[in-house]
This record gives structure tokens, C-alpha cells and sequence, in this order.
């Protein structure tokens, strides 16, 4: 692990995800040996296959027809009172940074070709070669360019990147162009993880469930979390289905502000892979996307997803497209994802053995979506985890359900605890030395 101090997690890329649920039969080999045999939940599904059988052996529903009851809007372009489209555009940003599952995958224990940290690979790639190609002003990330607002936030960061680095050789003359490079991108991953920690998570999960995983960072001063029987892997039932809540808060247009507020919209199905936006008014593009990014709401967070990415994703010119739900829907299936009831379970919240929101039953959902689900599904079990854990009712202060709540936060604790490079720890090598933690204090507070 120690040849290079610098890369964070470069041996933990191609690792399998894995699930929780599975950690006591298989163990994961977390390393990067592209060993892991995660078969999680067999006591659930049986085997080894993806979930196509509700109990009883009937087939589940489609995933079409669950979006088209669940998860479609009778009005559209609803804001989210607390999340500004910048939380659902740092959302996925930072999505990118650890978790990359190739499409059309579709296998239970599916490789994740992102580094399984928060570590800013979003910026400098998961592996040395991406890394080397980011000075050639590539992204660290191939998805850049499926919405404008990814390539803005990865311009805020190589920015900060350039002016940190700057900083940094000025004070240190001695250092050479690697050094410099190399200690900025300590600095900057550092950034990254207090602003996921303590800005953003606790507006997803709420102050009760970030004080109970754990996850707000110390006032001051170095904190060591580092635990090395923590298995940091990605686990499926996250990345398939629980941090995917971040498609409800996707609206439906983007706009461009200028210096003047002066705006110009552009619906989200006019912007998938297409860049040109950020070419916009001269070149000024990224910097009118930031002012709608801090300006306006995410769309609101709830069940519903916009019809740009329920109907029209990556619409082409034949007029083909995907929905995004039911995407989501059929990902969880084929990596096997056992149904609502076992990740309540698991969380240790009560399970439903009815379909009425009172005792007994789906008592976290709304009671609208309680009742449709019962037309779709014939069991309480077969209720697939994205679409129950958008039809919850948000713990306190948070933007997801119980579920979702229980599975993130359990997810970033493990990220937490099992990153050896976590930017509180104090160790030599792969923390901060004291003299960088004085210097990144001086760059938060003295030069900003
Ligand atoms: C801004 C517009 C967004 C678009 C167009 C988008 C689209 C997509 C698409 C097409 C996939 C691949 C689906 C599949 O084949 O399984 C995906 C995966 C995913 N999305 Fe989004 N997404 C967006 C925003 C977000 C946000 C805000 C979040 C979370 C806060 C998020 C979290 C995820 C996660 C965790 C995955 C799984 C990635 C993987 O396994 O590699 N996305 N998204």
C-alpha cells in the first residue's frame, strides 16, 4: 500500500462492489485485487441471479409501469424549498468521484472503475494515466460532459487547483513542479471531503443521522478515524438505488444567467452530452450556469422525476430516449438488489406485511404511494428499494426516508473510517504533516 503515498486510492480502483449484507459469508477483498466475491444476500434471493420474481414466483412489474404510476409528475418544475440546484449538481458530481459502474454491466457483483473514495478522482482520474491526460486539460471523469453544470464544477476545481498551487510553489521555491502538483491535490481532495461532509450530507440526512454514523468532522485540529477492518467498497444497494435519489432533484431546465441576470433556458433534454452551453455568451457559459446553480432550487425532492429525464433521456434524433426510473429500476434488478422489506430490515426499521400506511405497513411512504403500490406489486417484499425509498417521508432536517438515510449514511461512515487518506487523519505519508494542515488553514481563512 505505502509505494506511493500520494495516490490515495489508485489500488483501490476495479474493486467489486459489495454488499453489506453479504460481509459476514464473503469476505471482500477491499484492496484492489479485483478478487471480491460479495455474493450478498443469498439468503434472500436464493441464488445468485438478478431479481426478475416477486414472492410466490410471480413476475415484478415492469419497470416502465412503476415509473409511469410512481414516479411521474402532474406538474412539473416544482423547486425544493432547502436545495439549491448546486446541491443536486455537487450531487452527482461527487457521485462521479466514486462510483463507476459500466453501463450495460448488468451482473450481480458489477466493478466499480472509480476510485471507492471521496478523493477528487472526479478531477484527477482514478488511475495515473487519466491523471497525466488532465494536464493536457482533459477531466478526470469521462461523464463530464452528460450535463453542462459536471464541467463547471470541475472548472470551479481545476481553478482552485491553479491558484493553490500557485500559492504554494510561491512559498516554497525549493519544490519542484511534481511536489507542488502533488501537495495541492492533497489540499484539494481535503476540500472536497469537508465540503461533502459538512456542508453537504447533512442536508441530505439530517443532524440525527449524521451525529448517529458519525459523519461531521471534528471542530479543530486532527481527527483520526482510520480503521483497517473498515471494507470501504461501494456496495450495490447504494449505488444502484439509494444515492440515485439525486435523479428527483434533477430539474427540468437549466438557465444561463449573464453578468445582467439576464436569463436563457434550455431544457435538460436539449443539454445531455452537449457542452455547448458552456461556450455560451462568449465563453462566459460556465460562469452563467454557477449563477443559476447558487440562484435557483434543485427540483423538489420527492417521488417524482422531470419528464426531460423520465421521457427524454438522451433523446435522439430518431426520437429514441430512455427513462431514467425505470433505468434505475431495472439496474437494481439485475444487480440483485433484494426488495424494500430487507433493507428495512437490515436498517433495523419495522417491516411492512401490508400495503396500508398504519401499523404494520408501509408506515414511513405517503399514503398516496402506499395505496399505488399496492395495485403494482403483489407483496411488500417485492417493492423495488428506488422506488419505495423515494415514496418515503424525509427524516428530520434531511431530503431522503429512513431507508435511504440508513443506507448513506451508512456508506459514507465506511468511506470515512476506511480511507487511510481521510483528511483528518494524522499520519505521516498519507495524512496531513502539521506544516500542510497550518498551510491549508492559511489558504481557507487568511487568503479566501
Ligand atoms: C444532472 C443530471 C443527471 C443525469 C442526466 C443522470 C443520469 C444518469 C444515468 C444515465 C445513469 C446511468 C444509469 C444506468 O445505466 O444504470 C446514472 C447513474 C447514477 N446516477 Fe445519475 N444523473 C444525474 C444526476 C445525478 C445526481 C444528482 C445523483 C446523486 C445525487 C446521481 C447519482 C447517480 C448514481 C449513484 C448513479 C450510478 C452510477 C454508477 O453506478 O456508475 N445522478 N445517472
Amino acid at each position: 500500500m505505502g509505494h506511493d503515498t500520494y495516490n490515495s486510492d489508485w489500488m483501490g480502483h476495479d474493486t467489486y462492489h459489495c454488499d453489506w449484507m453479504g460481509h459476514d459469508m464473503h469476505h471482500c477483498d477491499w484492496m484492489g485485487h479485483d478478487t471480491c466475491h460479495c455474493n450478498w444476500m443469498r439468503h434472500y434471493t436464493g441464488i445468485s441471479a438478478p431479481r426478475t420474481l416477486g414472492k410466490g414466483g410471480v413476475p415484478l412489474p415492469s419497470p416502465r409501469l412503476v415509473s409511469n404510476v410512481i414516479h411521474q409528475s402532474a406538474v412539473c418544475n416544482l423547486q425544493d424549498n432547502k436545495l439549491s440546484a448546486f446541491a443536486m449538481q455537487w450531487g452527482q458530481n461527487l457521485a462521479h468521484d466514486f462510483i463507476d459502474t459500466p453501463t450495460l454491466q448488468g451482473i450481480r457483483n458489477p466493478i466499480n472503475q472509480a476510485t471507492s473514495f471521496i478523493d477528487a478522482s472526479f478531477l484527477y482520474g482514478a488511475d495515473k494515466e487519466t491523471m497525466d491526460s488532465l494536464r493536457l486539460l482533459k477531466g478526470g471523469d469521462n461523464r463530464i460532459h452528460v450535463v453542462p453544470g459536471l464541467a463547471t464544477i470541475q472548472i470551479i476545481f481545476l481553478r482552485e487547483h491553479n491558484r493553490i498551487a500557485t500559492f504554494l510553489g510561491n512559498i516554497n521555491s525549493h519544490w519542484d513542479d511534481e511536489t507542488i502538483f502533488q501537495e495541492t491535490r492533497k489540499i484539494v481532495a481535503a476540500i472536497v471531503q469537508h465540503v461533502v461532509y459538512m456542508e453537504y450530507l447533512p442536508h441530505i440526512l439530517g443532524p440525527i443521522i449524521m451525529k448517529k454514523y458519525g459523519l461531521y468532522s471534528t471542530p479543530k485540529g486532527f481527527n483520526t478515524v482510520y480503521n483497517p477492518t473498515v471494507d470501504p467498497t461501494t456496495a450495490n444497494a447504494f449505488g444502484a438505488a439509494a444515492y440515485r435519489f439525486g435523479h428527483t432533484l434533477i430539474p427540468g431546465e437549466l438557465i444561463l444567467y449573464n453578468h445582467l441576470l439576464l436569463q436563457k433556458a434550455i431544457k435538460i433534454e436539449h443539454a445531455f452530452n452537449r457542452p455547448t452551453a458552456l461556450m455560451d455568451d462568449y465563453g462566459r457559459g460556465a460562469d452563467n450556469l454557477c449563477r443559476w446553480l447558487f440562484r435557483d432550487g434543485a427540483a423538489k425532492s420527492d417521488r417524482f422525476l422531470e419528464p426531460g429525464l423520465r421521457d427524454n433521456l438522451f433523446l435522439d434524433d430518431d426520437g429514441d430516449s430512455f427513462d431514467l426510473a425505470a433505468v434505475n429500476i431495472q439496474r437494481g434488478r439485475d444487480q440483485g438488489i433484494p426488495g424494500y422489506n430487507a433493507w428495512r430490515e437490515w436498517c433495523g426499521l419495522p417491516v411492512a406485511v401490508h400495503f396500508g400506511s398504519g401499523p404494520g405497513g408501509l408506515v414511513d411512504l405517503y399514503p398516496d404511494a402506499a395505496m399505488l403500490l399496492s395495485k403494482l406489486y403483489r407483496n411488500p417484499d417485492d417493492i423495488d428499494l428506488f422506488t419505495a425509498g423515494l415514496s418515503e417521508r424525509h427524516v428530520l432536517g434531511g431530503s431522503v426516508g429512513p431507508t435511504f438515510a440508513c443506507i448513506i449514511g451508512h456508506q459514507f461512515k465506511e468511506w470515512k473510517q476506511g480511507d487511510r487518506f481521510w483528511y483528518e487523519n494524522m499520519f505521516s505519508g498519507s495524512g496531513f504533516t502539521l506544516r500542510t494542515f497550518c498551510l491549508l488553514f492559511i489558504i481557507f481563512f487568511i487568503l479566501l
